[in-house]
């Protein structure tokens, strides 16, 4: 009279309420669930220590003119300047299509006209203040609105973006081959990055100078291998890294054809060279 009966499985797993048949998928659900839940917590907090923000005078200065309005004068959307009659050139000057040899001789001079907005010379010429006083258009001076700090960042910006000769590359090659080979366009202005990077792990691409640069590229081979492979074998052996890496949007390209040994060696020389120290002083020439 033995009946095989159904064992009763809300016995067996009674704090579940499972029978044997879902077993397998609920646990996947839980497991996949927890592991979501971890990532989502454990992400922000790996990101914070794997990655910063970039910041560096150039960025800085460039994010502050930004907000400070020098763009709505100095950035021409258009590519135009904007017409300044009775001035002494007719326009306003553009940022980055190298006028401020026309005005300034020095990072100095840069600092002067952010502060009064002419410089010291100009200001203390007869003519030049009467041509100051009657021009359409005029500089404001900054000085009393933004602090030393933050001079100092737009003087670093403005000297990059109108690529006044640095101290420490005087003969520029590396900083040209960057412009001419479009590195500098992805890896911002004097490579100072912070450019959107949609997926990639901070969000943005790096650039060539702080803490993000010393992580991801230790020494000359490593640059090496960077420029000519768009790669580093080192962190592509990193999963998480990995992981950003296959999202990201924008990828580092290889330049093995189009870049010789000595062209690298003078872009890492270039690169070796750019010292925020140099740059945080308001007003060294
Ligand atoms: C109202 C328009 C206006 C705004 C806003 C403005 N400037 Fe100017 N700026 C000028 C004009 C005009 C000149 C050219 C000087 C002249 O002809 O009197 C000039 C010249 C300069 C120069 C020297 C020329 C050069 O290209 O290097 C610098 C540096 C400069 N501005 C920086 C800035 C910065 C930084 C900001 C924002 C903090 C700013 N300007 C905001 C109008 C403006
Ligand atoms: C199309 C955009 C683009 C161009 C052009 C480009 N890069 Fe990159 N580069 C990237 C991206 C994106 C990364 C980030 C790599 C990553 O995190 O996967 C990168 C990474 C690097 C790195 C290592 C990371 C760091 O902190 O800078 C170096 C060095 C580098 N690039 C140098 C150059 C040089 C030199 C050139 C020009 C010869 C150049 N890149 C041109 C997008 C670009």
């Amino acid at each position: 009279m033995a009946e095989t009966r159904e064992p009763d499985t809300r016995v067996r797993f009674p704090w579940l309420r499972l029978s044997p048949a879902t077993v397998p998928g609920r646990l996947a659900t839980a497991t996949v669930a927890a592991a979501l839940l971890l990532a989502a917590l454990a992400l922000p907090v790996t990101r914070w220590l794997l990655w910063r923000w970039e910041s560096n005078p150039v960025l800085r200065g460039r994010l502050l003119a930004e907000d400070s309005g020098c763009f709505n004068c100095h950035f021409g959307f258009s590519r135009a300047e904007i017409p300044n009659p009775g001035s002494r050139w007719g326009s306003v000057p553009r940022f980055g299509a190298g006028n401020a040899m026309m005005y300034v001789e020095s990072r100095a001079e840069i600092e002067e006209f952010i502060r009064f907005g002419a410089t010291r010379a100009w200001l203390d010429d007869a003519k030049a203040a009467a041509r100051l006083a009657s021009q359409h258009l005029r500089m404001p001076p900054y000085g009393d609105r933004l602090d030393d700090r933050e001079i100092a960042d737009l003087v670093s910006f403005v000297a990059a973006v109108e690529r006044l000769p640095s101290a420490n590359d005087p003969d520029d090659e590396g900083r040209t081959l960057a412009r001419d080979h479009g590195c500098l366009a992805c890896h911002g202005i004097d490579g100072s990055g912070g450019l959107p990077n949609l997926g990639s792990l901070g969000g943005f691409i790096p650039g060539f100078r702080g803490r993000n640069f010393e992580d991801m590229v230790r020494d000359r081979t490593e640059f090496r291998e960077w420029v000519l492979d768009g790669t580093n074998s080192r962190l592509e052996s990193n999963p998480v890294i990995r992981y950003f890496w296959k999202r990201q949007t924008i990828a580092m390209p290889a330049y093995r054809d189009r870049l010789d040994s000595e062209q690298v060696d003078s872009l890492w020389q270039w690169v070796s060279s750019l010292d925020e120290s140099r740059e945080r002083k308001p007003s060294g020439a």
